[in-house]
């Protein structure tokens, strides 16, 4: 096998960084309320938008009325996304560079009466916790552009939208640009742009990307009392400027119209306590004579900021101030000074006002543990932007602790009482150090009543009523409880045992029982129920695990699922009336049940094999349970007849819409979605099960799809249980399907988790590519891996993605996840990550999305532009 061994897990990280320096992206485009998953180049700027689609998880889309559509309108305002509900919704965008950055974020709003009630909103901007600024729209038509310069403390920026009760909320289009860390520094975390100006513009067009390097707005300027001069030669071609104007906005200046006057602008801000950051572009356009000179002193507010300055020729020269200024009226002057010919000039400005987010966000680690709660249990509340603040709106069930300004409030309390939860506690939980009361109440939480809720040193209240959970209470717990410091409530868990004592005896019998199944060829899983595991050892001895046994075990395996009559099955699938599908056990039919569809798999009579896998299955899916595993309603055992009944998957497997046989072309995004479905389904086998449990045949085959076209692994045959203490491998023989194979399981006999993450890569792989995970000729047999292995050595991620795809995917995102499933897929195991690491690359992938910038050069339209503010600088 010809394998590359450049990619390490390690260098993934690294990799895609240098991709995106070359790419130049650091651009996050987003076009609000546009069809989800849809994005275009804009014609004129040729940057790429797309839909907020996993950027916000509430709002509605709308497009502004017809008759403003007009084509000098600029694409991005054709559509809204409004918030007519909740007080507080956020955006969530995570750029690649990450926190301590410098990001210029902007937001635009042209309401365009998407609503019909011809009547402008008026609402609350916020990033994070902190108030941005207010936005008041004045008329129908006109287009608010609200800026700011922003180093995230953590890796998520949220832009919220707060109803203020004068009308709903919207965004037209949201952008974030990542800035160069030394342009624009201050002590100070946030700068609004109040002005940006290109003086004596010659074409009276806003200038901005491609022609500005990190695609600022410049705005034109020009005034009959001013002189205008202009260039036509490049300024700046070096870029040692590190602010780097657009060289077309450097072309030109301006100069007083009256040469011995100075050139002077002023503006009185809303608030007189407010302080700016000015910065002032300079560059001289005119080749001097010997005999002239430029100088002229710099004044802010009376106080010299530059003195005999003189501007360089085609170079840009930038000053700024070095403290913030502000008063009642600022004035910026420059003086020509006693030797200078030639009137002073300026060739752009920009004036920032300081945000001093005082607001501290919610104390880090709760917001990294609701986070995690958020995303493991999908909770569907408006759970958006920083948990705890603004203080009088905290997440939805949670109560937090704001004791003073200085300190970053922490989270208290947390109702997650009839949320629909599923699955184990979180370990995240335990991350709510501050916590005093918990409630869990009435969900599905399955699985064992976690030690580390005992731990928590301020929980007075815990309630977890109304569950599936199992094992035994922790005694720590039942201590806090029995010396009354807190009040414990677990009543309405059918299989929870209230006594520390049954927790011992479970577990010698786990340890003593798994050597025993694991040398018999592995068949059989391990139960926590006593009693099963009693069958199986008497049904062991019997030596009935190869064969099918005909007629000598039958009836009900277990009480906890449904057991069905053979009858019983004839009725549900109408007489086995239509096949859903077939495979090497039998045939597989749809059913009615209750009115609900299922899907009956019944084993054939002619199968070999079929009988431990059938048994292997049932116990399996009797112990598990998971949103992204199939789940079992119930089975037949009866004499020679044997069937399992499923829910049933709408959409097939996903094989089907690799190979083409569906006629569906999955979109990037869905294709992503369902990849994190299946390696959270198995992220679940191998840690959240006890002994974990290695799937041993992941294909696409065997990843069914629902109506939603959520993901669920299927078919348990061959999957084994191995114990977690001692030996972590188990010897088995090798079953499995060829092509995902883990090389190194087949070489040494020796199973565990990672063979999974093996199989799971090349799926990934073929969910990427489109293609089989071997490919044929007359001649030779080539693995998918060392195909895609070979084709990104040569960066060619075009030539990798699915071609039906066509463009319709991001290169940033398609490189990532290529290098994941390739790391996956090597074919030492110690080089694979575990599912967890792949799960959450893939939720990386799919909530922090990048997009690239294509190159093109196009100066925009001038539209009506209305930055709000009353700081206007006028010259006279
Ligand atoms: C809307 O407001 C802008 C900015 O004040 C103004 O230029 C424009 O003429 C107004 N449009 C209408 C239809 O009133
Ligand atoms: C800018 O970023 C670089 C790379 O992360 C870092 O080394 C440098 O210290 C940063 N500079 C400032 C001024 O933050
Ligand atoms: C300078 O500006 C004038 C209009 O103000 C324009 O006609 C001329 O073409 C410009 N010159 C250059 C070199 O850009
Ligand atoms: C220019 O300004 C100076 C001094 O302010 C004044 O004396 C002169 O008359 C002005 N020239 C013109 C042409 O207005
Ligand atoms: C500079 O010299 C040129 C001739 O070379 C002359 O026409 C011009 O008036 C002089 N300018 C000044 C300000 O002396
Ligand atoms: C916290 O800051 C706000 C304004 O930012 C102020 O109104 C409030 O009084 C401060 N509270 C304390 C306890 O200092
Ligand atoms: C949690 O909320 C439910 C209502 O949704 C309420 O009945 C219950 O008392 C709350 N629990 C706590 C601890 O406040
Ligand atoms: C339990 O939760 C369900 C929804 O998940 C809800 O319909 C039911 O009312 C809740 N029961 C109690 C007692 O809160
Ligand atoms: C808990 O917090 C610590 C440190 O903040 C972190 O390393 C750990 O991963 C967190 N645990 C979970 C389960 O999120
Ligand atoms: C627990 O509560 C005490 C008293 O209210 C408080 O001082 C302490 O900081 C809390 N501990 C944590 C980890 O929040």
């Amino acid at each position: 096998m010809t394998r590359l061994r450049l990619l390490s897990w390690i260098s993934i990280t690294s990799c895609v960084c240098l991709v995106f320096a070359q790419d130049q992206s650091g651009f996050i485009s987003i076009d609000c309320g546009i069809p989800d998953d849809s994005s275009y180049t804009d014609e004129k700027t040729n940057m790429k938008y797309v839909s907020d689609l996993g950027f916000v998880e509430s709002g509605t889309s709308h497009s502004i009325v017809s008759d403003l559509q007009t084509t000098s309108l600029e694409r991005q305002f054709q559509n809204v996304r409004s918030f007519p509900e909740g007080k507080r919704n956020c955006y969530d965008i995570r750029p690649q560079q990450g926190k301590g950055f410098k990001y210029l974020i902007r937001t635009r709003f042209m309401y365009g009466n998407y609503d019909g009630f011809s009547k402008t909103p008026e609402f609350d901007l916020y990033i994070g916790a902190n108030l941005w600024e207010s936005v008041v729209l004045i008329n129908e038509t006109a287009i608010m552009t609200k800026e700011i310069i922003y180093t995230p403390p953590s890796d998520h920026i949220h832009v919220c939208l707060v109803d203020k009760n004068r009308g709903t909320p919207f965004l037209s289009v949201l952008e974030i640009r990542f800035l160069k860390n030394d342009t624009y520094d201050t002590p100070y975390e946030a700068l609004m742009l109040g002005r940006r100006w290109d003086f004596g513009t010659a074409t009276n067009l806003q200038i901005r990307y491609k022609d500005d390097f990190y695609d600022r707005i410049w705005m034109p300027y020009k005034s009959p009392y001013q002189k205008t001069l202009n260039t036509s030669l490049t300024i700046d071609e070096t870029n040692h400027n590190g602010f780097r104007p657009a060289s077309i906005v450097m072309r030109s200046a301006i100069a007083p119209g009256n040469e011995s006057n100075p050139l002077k602008f002023n503006w009185a801000p809303d608030d007189p306590r407010s302080k700016f950051y000015i910065y002032m572009h300079f560059a001289e356009v005119r080749e001097l004579q010997r005999n002239e000179t430029r100088e002229f002193d710099i004044y802010i507010n009376d106080v010299i900021l530059a003195e005999n300055f003189r501007p360089f020729y085609l170079f840009t020269d930038t000053r700024s101030t070095v403290d913030p200024v502000g008063r009642k009226m600022n004035e910026i002057v420059l003086q020509r000074t006693g030797v200078s010919t030639l009137p002073p000039i300026i060739n752009a400005i920009e004036i920032y006002q300081i945000n001093e987010f005082l607001q501290l966000p919610t104390d880090q680690q709760d917001v990294d543990a609701m986070t995690k709660i958020k995303f493991k249990y999908r909770v569907k509340k408006n759970w958006q932007g920083d948990p705890c603040v603004p203080v009088d709106n905290s997440w939805e069930g949670l109560e937090c602790l704001h004791s003073d300004n200085n300190t970053s409030p922490r989270s208290i309390a947390l109702n997650l009482s009839s949320s629909g939860l599923t699955g184990q506690i979180d370990p995240a939980f335990a991350n709510l150090t501050s916590i005093n009361k918990l409630d869990l109440s009435n969900n599905s939480l399955t699985g064992k009543v976690p030690d580390f809720l005992a731990s928590l040193p301020n929980l007075t209240e815990l309630n977890l009523e109304g569950n599936k959970l199992t094992g035994s209470i922790p005694a720590k717990l039942l201590e806090k409880s029995k010396d009354g410091s807190l009040s414990l409530r677990f009543g309405g868990n059918p299989d929870l045992c209230q006594s520390p004592s049954c927790q011992t005896t479970t577990k010698k019998k786990i340890g003593y029982i798994v050597p025993v199944v694991a040398s018999l060829a592995g068949l059989l899983i391990v139960l926590t129920a006593l009693a099963l595991i009693w069958h199986f050892k008497k049904r062991s001895r019997r030596g009935t695990i190869s064969n099918k046994p005909l007629g000598v075990n039958t009836g009900p395996l277990d009480t906890a699922k449904r057991y069905f009559i053979y009858s019983e099955v004839v009725n549900i699938t109408n007489n086995f009336e239509r096949v859903l599908g077939k495979g090497g056990f039998g045939k597989v039919y749809h059913g009615f049940l209750n009115g609900d569809q299922v899907a009956v798999k019944i084993l054939s009579e002619e199968s070999t094999q079929g009988y431990k896998e059938f048994r292997a299955e049932v116990e399996l899916l009797m112990r598990v349970h998971h949103t992204n595993l199939t789940s079992l309603i119930g089975y037949c055992n009866e004499d020679n007849h044997m069937a399992l009944i499923y829910e049933y998957m709408a959409n097939g497997n996903l094989g089907d819409y690799l190979s083409g046989k569906s006629s569906l072309i999955l979109s990037w995004e869905e294709r992503l979605q369902i990849s994190l479905d299946a390696a959270q389904g198995l992220e679940y086998l191998h840690y959240g099960c006890k002994p974990p449990i290695v799937h041993r045949d992941v294909k696409p085959a065997n990843i069914l799809l629902n109506e939603n076209l959520q993901a669920k692994i299927a078919d348990f045959g061959l999957s084994r249980s191995f114990p977690v203490e001692g030996s972590s491998q188990v010897s088995t023989v090798v079953a499995g399907t060829i092509g995902y194979l883990d090389p190194e399981y087949y070489a040494t006999r020796q199973m565990n988790e990672k063979s999974d993450v093996y199989s799971f890569g090349v799926v990934l792989l073929e969910v990427i590519t489109g293609k089989p995970a071997i490919w044929h000729s007359r001649t030779e047999s080539v693995h998918l891996s060392d195909q895609v292995g070979s084709m990104l050595a040569n960066g060619d991620i075009k030539g990798i993605v699915d071609q039906r795809l066509g463009d319709r995917f991001e290169v940033g995102s398609a490189w990532k996840i290529t290098e994941l499933a390739l790391a996956c897929a090597s074919e030492s195991s110690e080089q694979r990550p575990t599912m967890s690491q792949v799960v959450m690359e893939l939720k990386q992938s799919i909530f922090g999305r990048v997009n690239n910038r294509s190159d093109h050069k196009d100066p925009v339209r001038m539209v009506t532009m209305n930055l709000d503010t009353e700081m206007v600088p006028r010259a006279r």
